[in-house]
């Protein structure tokens, strides 16, 4: 059985050939309505069902319309109004719900939740975000770049502001897809520690620096995400505010970039804070592929946890 826990936890061969499909997926669809099935339905007579202990649009969407395509059904499940939020453990809410699905996706807070849903079910589970990670995210942002620059191998991606869970997946990424990464922002809000060692082990330490003008010099790709993540506390908004300011994505900042960088960010986005509307809706930048590639990458990784 075949889990998508985390990038890092995941055959890099695997990885490659999922990003390969995802593309492939895409193109064979890409004059039909949004609605309208693929030609493939290996997901007919699938049930999978989609947990959000967090609020989604992208993911919950993305899922959903995928699993649809590929000819599945779904169940939209809130965290609050299963038992789950009631006091059942992880533990058998997996077991039981193993018995009536074939596939779980869940998003959740403590990755020791998802972890144990994995552990207890008897059908593969998919991450779709945890305060450590979200994996799906940054296989649709490889996807992404891949498909406006080539392959993503040897080049150079600037990651700005927090060190938060997206993050922590595309510092997997690197070690996986061999890219090089930096990350500029403040000290106080550095990532984990444990995130970077996994590149580390495979040849791609990741840079930290403090100045971003000189972080994002000659960058292939520059990334962002929003300054106050889901799980962070309403309370750290204006310290967080005024630790990241400096770090904004604005067009003097991606004018460091290689005149033919991307700009990506994997939404919902606070504009003109972590990144301004002119580099948003500007020429470098790819936020609304990333968001449709989402569909694809995630249809190419359901079939992979289901080996159809
Ligand atoms: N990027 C992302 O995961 O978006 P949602 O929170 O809307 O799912």
């Amino acid at each position: 059985m075949r889990h998508f826990l985390d990038i890092h936890k995941t055959d890099a061969d695997d990885l490659r050939r999922m990003i390969d499909r995802a593309h492939a997926m895409k193109v064979a669809r890409a004059d039909r309505p949004r609605g309208a099935a693929d030609d493939d339905q290996p997901l007919k007579g699938h049930m999978v069902a989609l947990i959000f202990e967090k609020p989604s649009t992208r993911t919950r969407v993305s899922f959903d319309v995928g699993v649809r395509q590929m000819g599945g059904q779904t169940m939209v499940l809130s965290g609050k109004e299963m038992q789950l939020g009631h006091g059942e453990t992880i533990a058998d809410t997996a077991r039981v719900l193993s018995r009536y699905v074939d596939l779980i996706m869940i998003r959740t807070f403590e990755e020791a939740t998802l972890l144990e849903m994995a552990e207890h079910a008897t059908v593969p589970v998919i991450n779709g975000l945890t305060n450590r990670t979200h994996p799906c995210q940054i296989m649709a942002d490889v996807m992404t770049y891949e498909e406006h620059r080539g392959p993503i191998a040897g080049r150079s991606v600037v990651w700005c502001g927090d060190g938060n869970n997206v993050f922590a997946s595309f510092a997997h990424a690197a070690g996986q897809f061999g890219f090089d990464l930096t990350f500029t922002g403040p000290e106080t809000l550095d990532p984990e520690p444990a995130c970077l060692d996994f590149a580390h082990g495979q040849g791609r330490p990741i840079r930290i620096l403090r100045d971003p003008d000189s972080a994002v010099a000659g960058a292939d790709l520059v990334v962002t995400d929003t300054w106050v993540s889901m799980h962070d506390p309403e309370s750290a908004k204006e310290r967080r505010h005024n630790q990241l300011r400096a770090y904004q994505v604005n067009e003097a900042l991606m004018a460091r970039a290689k005149s033919d960088a991307l700009f990506m960010h994997c939404l919902p986005a606070h504009r003109n804070d972590e990144a301004t509307s002119a580099v948003m809706d500007g020429p470098h930048s790819v936020i609304f592929d990333e968001a449709e590639n989402r569909l694809h990458a995630q249809k190419a990784i359901m079939r992979w946890c289901l080996g159809v």
